[in-house]
């Protein structure tokens, strides 16, 4: 039967000459490519400093490391719908996370968002699955991260998300609009964050007083993935966006509803995610019953970590959103059937 894998990343040969090429030079560690992928991500976040990590996980940890300084215990308040690297981000960093709600949107509730910032030392807001956190404009009495992992090339009031806040992190893994094989990046206008982050990536150059060193450099190979994926990123959205626009039409006709990015955003369309008025995880069977590899948004909600929270709105999202396949190059007969999936799958 076919299948539609959840995501699909395509490799041109450009990609296989990258590798290559970095294979015949003997450098496959960190090295020039490596700074060829932070010059490259510079304009397209309009900021001054980048810094590539070995994956995002490790960006978000450097970077609340480097906010903190390195306090055991730090507050860091993270939505709890979101993925569970979060989580383990702020864990490896010594610090507790703080879990708030979300919205019908998947943003995070802007009430519960300022209430809670004034307990924190680090306030981490995610722009969601391709869309786009408005709170990024607003002023917290904390330092603020924007994570855009998922988010990356999208925009608000024709800004880039990232150029916001504090600081800014992405990854560079395999499905991610930005990714290549594996990778991250720590990025800032503030040269000073940058260079905490930098003292704590190389265990051979490092103060051996210091609280935090792991080896978190990216490799020379992986860059060289992710600066070809940069190349092609936003040809890839726009043909998301295409395929989207179809899913738009098609579910108008249906009982579910697409969750759109706030007002003036552009999304990147990584993901297409649908409120249903059934079961998620119905729909989900459903549709891979078909042969097509529908998931849930997130595997869990990350405030299940602790007993007795209540995030009422993201166990809401949990039960009822769907994210379906959004392919850049879906074929003539994958298209078929995913239009014969959304209009069955969504009548109930
Ligand atoms: C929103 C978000 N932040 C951070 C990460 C971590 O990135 P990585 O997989 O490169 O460690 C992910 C990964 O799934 C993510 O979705």
């Amino acid at each position: 039967m076919l299948h539609i894998p959840h995501s699909r990343p395509t490799f041109s040969q450009s990609f296989q000459d990258a590798v290559q090429a970095i294979v015949v030079s003997g450098q496959l560690a960190q090295g020039e490519t490596t700074k060829t992928l932070e010059h490259d991500i510079k304009p397209l976040l309009n900021l001054n400093n980048v810094l590539a990590i070995d994956s995002g996980t490790s960006a978000l940890m450097l970077a609340i490391r480097a906010l903190t300084n390195n306090k055991i215990g730090a507050r860091i308040g993270i939505s709890t719908y979101a993925c569970a690297s979060l989580l383990f981000a702020v864990k490896a960093a010594g610090a507790t996370p703080v879990f708030m709600d979300c919205t019908v949107d998947l943003t995070l509730d802007a009430e519960q968002a300022h209430n809670t910032a004034k307990t924190l030392d680090v306030l981490v807001l995610v722009h969601p699955f391709g869309m786009v956190e408005p709170l990024v404009t607003d002023v917290f009495p904390c330092p603020v991260i924007e994570d855009i992992a998922q988010s990356a090339g999208a925009t608000l009031h024709d800004k880039p998300v990232g150029s916001f806040t504090d600081v800014c992190i992405g990854s560079h893994y395999a499905t991610k609009p930005w990714g290549g094989a594996y990778g991250g990046f720590i990025a800032s206008q503030n040269s000073g964050y940058i260079h905490t982050c930098q003292t704590m990536i190389n265990p051979d150059s490092a103060n051996l007083s210091s609280e935090y060193v792991g080896h978190h450099q990216l490799s020379n190979i992986h860059a060289a993935l992710a600066t070809q994926r940069l190349q092609s990123a936003q040809e890839d959205s726009k043909r998301r966006q295409h395929w989207a626009q179809k899913y738009d039409v098609l579910l108008a006709n249906t009982t579910a509803t697409p969750i759109q990015s706030c007002a003036d955003s552009s999304s990147n369309a990584f993901r297409y995610i649908v409120r249903c008025e059934q079961d998620a995880g119905q729909v989900i069977a459903n549709f891979r019953q078909l042969g097509i590899a529908a998931n849930r948004p997130v595997q869990q909600c990350l405030h299940h970590s602790q007993p007795n929270l209540s995030c009422p709105q993201a166990e809401q999202a949990w039960q009822s959103c769907v994210s379906i396949p959004l392919l850049a190059d879906m074929n003539d007969a994958e298209w078929a059937l995913m239009q014969q999936g959304i209009q069955t799958c969504f009548h109930s």
